[in-house]
């Protein structure tokens, strides 16, 4: 355990340069072929805990990791920069042998990696890539591009224009839709929007769909952090400034279940939801069990459903391939591009839920229960 207590001393530099001399090769891991599981500890920074799906994914990586014998030093930053860079200097200086990372900001690392890489510590991206930096390993996610389009396809299911078959449906519109976007910081965001524009363009230049705000950039439509108050606070404005002439909102487009709550919360307040005022088609993703209420109570229409189960488990193969010095199993190697270097990638897919889905795709499946879904929280 050399490497170990060279950087217990906490000196990057250091570690580099006797890493060197030991000629262990970049990426090929920081243990030694000695390392028992107890003998070795995975680094998981995830960005917050204010949406439960980060705290089961953490949970998730950090009970399968315990339970194949290794040490896990989790960690949440809180949505905060500094905080997550922190963490992750921490986790590399108390000795960490593989980095599991869910970061903040995609660009905000670039430091941190390069010290994990003196330091011969393999980086995993976890659902979110980390750009600008040669230094990160592998990424474990889900097909994020169709993501974006299971949301468009959504929304033009809960509009009537599509069915869920992928038929015409019988709807003609005209519609009136606003967008929502993720955190610009967030690389997954640029996927999401991606995919649901290029999905609903052909309706947006037939005259079917119309964003009456004419707020279509991703710039205009995004949400920092992907934040409930401020999606509810835009709601409000574009409400206020775009439907304060008698028309409706019919659909938006949300890329995430709590920005979707935020979305609904503002309509209600301004008295959708009635017979006379209908709550629009309202999109999201993640599965969160209080939007699997909303869909449950045909507030919402859909979330797209990724299961963190399965994404841990990607992220738990991964790191352990790495520490038996082997490469992770790649079904992607062409599509993240980190501005610096094609990540190798495991993609998982996706599932869309409306309310008919819940019970086959959630319940049965055991990610929540029928108990959960009818109180909208979950049991702890
Ligand atoms: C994204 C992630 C989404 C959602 C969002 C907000 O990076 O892919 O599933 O969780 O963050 O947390």
């Amino acid at each position: 355990m050399g490497r170990r207590f060279l950087v217990a001393l906490g000196s990057a530099a250091l570690a580099l340069s006797l890493a060197a001399c030991s000629g262990e090769g970049a990426g090929s891991g920081g243990n030694t072929d000695s390392d028992k599981p107890g003998d070795l500890t995975i680094g998981v920074s995830m960005p917050t805990q204010t949406s439960e799906r980060w705290i089961a994914d953490g949970n998730a990586v950090k009970s399968k990791l315990e339970a194949k014998g290794y040490k896990v030093d989790l960690q949440y930053a809180g949505d905060d920069i500094p905080t997550q860079s922190q963490q992750v200097d921490q986790m590399i200086t108390r000795g960490a042998d593989v980095l599991v990372v869910a970061a903040i900001d995609g660009t905000a690392l670039s430091s941190q990696l390069q010290a994990a890489a003196d330091a011969k510590i393999p980086v995993i991206a976890y659902d979110r890539l980390i750009r600008g930096s040669k230094n990160v390993d592998f990424y474990v996610s889900f097909d994020n591009y169709k993501v974006g389009v299971a949301q468009a396809t959504g929304l033009l299911v809960g509009l009537g224009l599509q069915n869920k078959d992928g038929s015409k449906g019988t709807a003609k519109g005209p519609f009136n839709i606003e967008l929502f976007a993720g955190s610009l910081d967030d690389n997954n965001t640029q996927f999401f929007f991606g995919g649901a524009m290029e999905t609903l363009k052909p309706f947006i230049d037939n005259g079917t769909l119309r964003v009456k705000s004419k707020q279509t950039t991703i710039e205009q439509v995004a949400t920092l952090r992907w934040q409930q108050e401020t999606a509810q606070k835009r709601m409000e404005d574009l409400l206020t400034s775009s439907y304060n002439d008698g028309s409706k909102v019919d659909g938006v487009l949300s890329p995430y279940d709590g920005i979707s709550r935020g979305i609904i919360t503002a309509l209600q307040n301004a008295g959708y939801g009635s017979a006379a005022k209908k709550l629009p088609a309202v999109t999201g993703q993640d599965a969160e069990i209080a939007s699997i209420k909303l869909i449950n109570d045909g507030v919402q229409t859909c979330t797209v459903f990724k299961d963190t189960r399965l994404l841990a488990e990607q992220a738990v193969n991964a790191a352990e391939a790495f520490l038996q010095k082997k490469q992770p199993q790649a079904n992607d190697t062409q599509t993240y591009n980190n501005g610096v270097k094609v990540v190798p990638a495991f993609l998982l897919p996706i599932v869309t839920v409306y309310k008919d889905d819940i019970k086959t795709a959630l319940i049965d499946s055991g990610y929540w229960t029928a108990e959960e879904v009818a109180a909208g929280q979950a049991k702890k």
